[in-house]
C-alpha cells in the first residue's frame, strides 16, 4: 500500500467490484473519462479488475481508499508502461461524488506519480485529458504536467467534437516541484 495525506493506494479486492462499476456507469464519469458511450457489465468489470496482477508489468490499477474511513473512492493507474523509454500513461477517477473537489485526487495522483519516478525509476508520466475537463486540468497543471499537443476534435461527445489534450511531466521537473514542496 502507498499512503498520501489523505488517501492510499491498494489493490483492487473482489468486493470492490460493484461499486467501481457503479462509478464508471455514472453518465457525467463517462463523459469526463473517455466520452464513451457503452455501460460496462457487472462482468465487464470483474473481468478487468480480476485480470490485474502484480507481475503483468505494462499496465496496473490501484484502488484509492480514504485513510479516515477506508473508503473505497476510485482508482487510478497506469498503463503503456514502456520499460526502454522509461515512461507511461496514467490515469485517475474519483467515483464517489462527496469525495470530489476535495484534494483526494491531487493526493493519489501525488502518490500515483511518485511511485512512477522513485519506485519504477520511470523518465517520463505522460496522460491524456478531454479539453472540458476543467478540473481534471487545474490539477494536472498544478502538479507540473505541460501540455504537449492536442488532437483536435478526436472524441464526439454531447453532439459534438472536442480535442483530446496531450500532457507530460518530465522526472526533473517532478523533482523540482517536490523541491518547491508543491
Ligand atoms: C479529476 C479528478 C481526479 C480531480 O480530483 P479531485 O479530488 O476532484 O480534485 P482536487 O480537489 O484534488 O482538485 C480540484 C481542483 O480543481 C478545481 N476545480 C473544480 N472544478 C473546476 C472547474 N470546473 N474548472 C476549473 N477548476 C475546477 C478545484 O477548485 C480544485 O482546485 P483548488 O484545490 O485550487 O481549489 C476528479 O475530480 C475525478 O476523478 N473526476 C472525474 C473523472 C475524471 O475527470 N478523471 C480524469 C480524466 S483525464
Amino acid at each position: 500500500m502507498y499512503t498520501g495525506e489523505k488517501v492510499r493506494l491498494r489493490e483492487y479486492r473482489r468486493e470492490d467490484i460493484p461499486l467501481a462499476q457503479a462509478y464508471i456507469n455514472k453518465a457525467e464519469m463517462k463523459r469526463l473519462l473517455s466520452g464513451s458511450p457503452f455501460l460496462l457489465t457487472l462482468w465487464d468489470e470483474e473481468k478487468f479488475i480480476t485480470s490485474l496482477s502484480a507481475s503483468q508489468g505494462s499496465n496496473y490499477s490501484f484502488a484509492i481508499e480514504t485513510l479516515a474511513e477506508g473508503h473505497y473512492i476510485g482508482g487510478c493507474g497506469f498503463n503503456r508502461l514502456d520499460w526502454k523509454n522509461r515512461n507511461c500513461e496514467i490515469g485517475i477517477f474519483i467515483g464517489d461524488e462527496e469525495y470530489q473537489n476535495k484534494g483526494f485526487g491531487t493526493d493519489a495522483m501525488k502518490i500515483l506519480i511518485r511511485l512512477c519516478f522513485n519506485q519504477l525509476n520511470l523518465y517520463k508520466v505522460g496522460l491524456n485529458v478531454l479539453s472540458y475537463n476543467e478540473r481534471a486540468l487545474k490539477v494536472y497543471r498544478r502538479l507540473g504536467f505541460k501540455e504537449e499537443g492536442r488532437l483536435r476534435q478526436e472524441r464526439f461527445v454531447d453532439g459534438a467534437y472536442h480535442d483530446l489534450i496531450i500532457m507530460g511531466l518530465l522526472r526533473e521537473e517532478w523533482a523540482q516541484l517536490e523541491k518547491e514542496a508543491l
